[in-house]
């Protein structure tokens, strides 16, 4: 029996409280990998044609840059990627299965320069928690960004976490180097990247989130 194309690499969400059916959308028998925040896919789509027995998962936020990655992987014919159009904490806090993935990628993480608004950036303590809760004991997780304030913040986050221990970081070529990464590498920008593997440890459950009383619907904020 032939199987029909596939007419969008996107996975519908039909829920946002609980996981996600990973074993109908991947095959549990070959490795997982996610980057987040994949913008419009230069990287993804590198990796996804260079390596087809490897699954790819990547979660982006902004509709257009999820239709931008769908139609090239549509042209690519890349039937070991998928996209999932989410907020990348709660992916990782809830819609995602303990210890599956072999390897995180996140490069170029929105910054937030503002000291105000760090509690918006990604790396926050409750995010490294779902992090290793998430990736395969041994799995890693490659970082770089060209905002050296946030690099030595995670940097200095993950060394000081027992779950985690420092490795190289990969190298990527000029090909497979993500949209961000490939301007800012030709503007002779400094970029700090490094990687980190997940270490044996207790397991501990994620505790549920609460909503702080400025996030939740109100009248201004319907
Ligand atoms: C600065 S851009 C970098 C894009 C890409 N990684 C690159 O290096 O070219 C950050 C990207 O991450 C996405 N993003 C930021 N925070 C996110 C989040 N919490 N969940 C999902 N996507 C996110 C943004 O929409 C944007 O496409």
């Amino acid at each position: 029996m032939s199987v029909p194309p596939r007419l969008s690499h996107v996975i519908p969400v039909t829920s946002l409280t609980e996981p996600l059916p990973i074993d109908t959308l991947f095959d549990p028998a070959r490795p997982l990998e996610v980057e987040i925040g994949c913008g419009k896919g230069r990287f993804l789509t590198a990796r996804a044609a260079q390596n087809p027995d490897v699954q790819y998962l990547g979660i982006e936020r902004m509709l257009s840059r999820v239709t931008r990655l769908d139609k090239k992987a549509t042209r690519l014919k890349l039937d070991n990627l998928r996209i999932l159009r989410l907020e990348a904490f709660y992916t990782f806090y809830y819609l995602l299965p303990a210890h599956r993935i072999r390897t995180v990628y996140v490069f170029f993480p929105d910054p937030w320069p503002k000291r105000h608004h760090h509690n918006r950036r990604l790396f926050s303590p409750l995010f490294i928690d779902a992090l290793w809760t998430r990736l395969e004991i041994g799995g890693t997780v490659q970082i770089a960004t060209d905002h050296l304030d946030y690099f030595s913040t995670i940097r200095a986050r993950l060394t000081a976490d027992s779950r985690f221990c420092e490795i190289s970081a990969m190298e990527r070529a000029p090909h497979e180097q993500t949209e961000f990464e490939y301007i800012f590498r030709n503007q002779g920008l400094p970029i700090g990247q490094c990687a980190f593997q997940s270490l044996p440890a207790p397991e501990r459950p994620l505790p549920p989130l609460t909503i702080p009383p400025e996030m939740e619907p109100n009248e201004k904020n319907p």
